[in-house]
């Protein structure tokens, strides 16, 4: 079936943040493809949540090269469905992608160098069938791999049409003030900082929110629902088809009779303010100023219906 986007996606409840001192404005909901979108998903579900992000304003999806399983296939399905619904709709779209995490047999497989990155990105826009990605980013930090040779990679990216814009993600502080200054000398401003914020992981406001601010750099906050554990899936058992049934990313061992307590009185909180507990995780991390964008995981277009709610 031909795919028509819902006519009034710009007129809804989405709205859209600056991200730094930059001239784009991202959805404060984005919509990430670590899980739900791999080769070992069903390929009609993956389009049901794509579409009804689209249709409800969303207009950031983040990728990576190694998202699935299996690695790559996230791109892939991306790529797939945007042939098929999105491609008159490319220029409404911010599409992200990030190399770095550990991809392909051997020593080049993972990390910063400027040969694992130039690879990685041309990899990338294969799977994902397009010309330029609208931001990627340095997926983690190397202690390794000198951070010139990184950051010039990113810069040459830019320069050479592969990507619009670069981030960087999990950083430690230093070393993401040094990318910052070494990346605006050369003219290339880093767009966004990639990190987990959440409401049981408020490290990023010690030091890598305001070091955003300082330097007009937006912050994409993932995994603010802590992999679902802030929804209030787990009070009575791990569903069958959760995250944490899976015990691979989420583990089952997160669910202590302690964290269980800290969850109820979070879902106190939530009743008192009318919402359900994943919306109120959400709006905890929306609330803070040097946030330019929420990046959900939804294994339903139903899902996502509750977190842009
Ligand atoms: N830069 C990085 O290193 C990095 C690392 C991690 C993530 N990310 C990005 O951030 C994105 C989001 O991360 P995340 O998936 O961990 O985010 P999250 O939003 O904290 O968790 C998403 C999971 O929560 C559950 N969930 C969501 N809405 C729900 C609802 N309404 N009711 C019940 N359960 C619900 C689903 O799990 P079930 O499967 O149990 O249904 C869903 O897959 C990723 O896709 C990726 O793009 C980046």
């Amino acid at each position: 079936m031909i795919y028509t986007p819902n006519q009034d996606r710009y007129g809804g409840k989405m709205q859209y943040r600056r991200a730094g001192k930059s001239g784009v404005k991202l959805s404060e909901i984005a919509l990430g493809f670590w899980h739900n979108f791999g080769d070992v998903n069903v390929l009609d579900n993956c389009r049901q949540i794509m579409r009804f992000a689209f249709d409800n304003g969303i207009n950031y999806f983040d990728l990576a090269d190694n998202y699935g399983p299996s690695y790559g296939s996230a791109e892939e399905t991306f790529g797939y469905i945007f042939q098929k619904d999105f491609k008159p709709f490319r220029d409404e779209m911010f599409i992200a992608t990030k190399a770095g995490h550990d991809m392909w047999e051997g020593p080049f497989g993972e990390f910063n160098s400027r040969k694992h990155l130039i690879a990685g990105i041309d990899q990338s826009l294969k799977r994902l069938g397009l010309d330029y990605v609208d931001i990627f980013y340095s997926h983690r930090y190397d202690p390794e791999t000198p951070l010139e040779e990184t950051l010039q990679t990113l810069v040459d990216i830019v320069r050479s049409g592969k990507a619009l814009y670069v981030g960087i993600s999990k950083y430690p502080a230093d070393k993401a003030e040094f990318a910052y200054k070494y990346l605006s000398d050369r003219d290339v401003h880093c767009l966004l900082y990639q990190g987990k914020y959440n409401m049981l992981d408020r490290e990023p406001e010690a030091e890598i929110l305001p070091e955003c601010e300082k330097f007009g750099v937006g912050f994409a906050a993932f995994s603010p629902l802590a992999q679902g554990l802030l929804t209030g899936k787990y009070f009575n058992g791990i569903p069958e088809d959760s995250r944490m049934a899976k015990d691979f990313f989420l583990k089952k061992a997160a669910l202590t009779p302690e964290m269980i307590e800290t969850l109820l009185k979070f879902k106190k909180e939530a009743d008192e303010k009318q919402l359900t507990p994943a919306q109120y995780a959400l709006n905890f991390v929306k609330k803070n100023p040097a946030v330019t964008t929420v990046i959900v995981g939804a294994s339903s277009a139903k899902q996502l219906e509750e977190l842009i709610n």
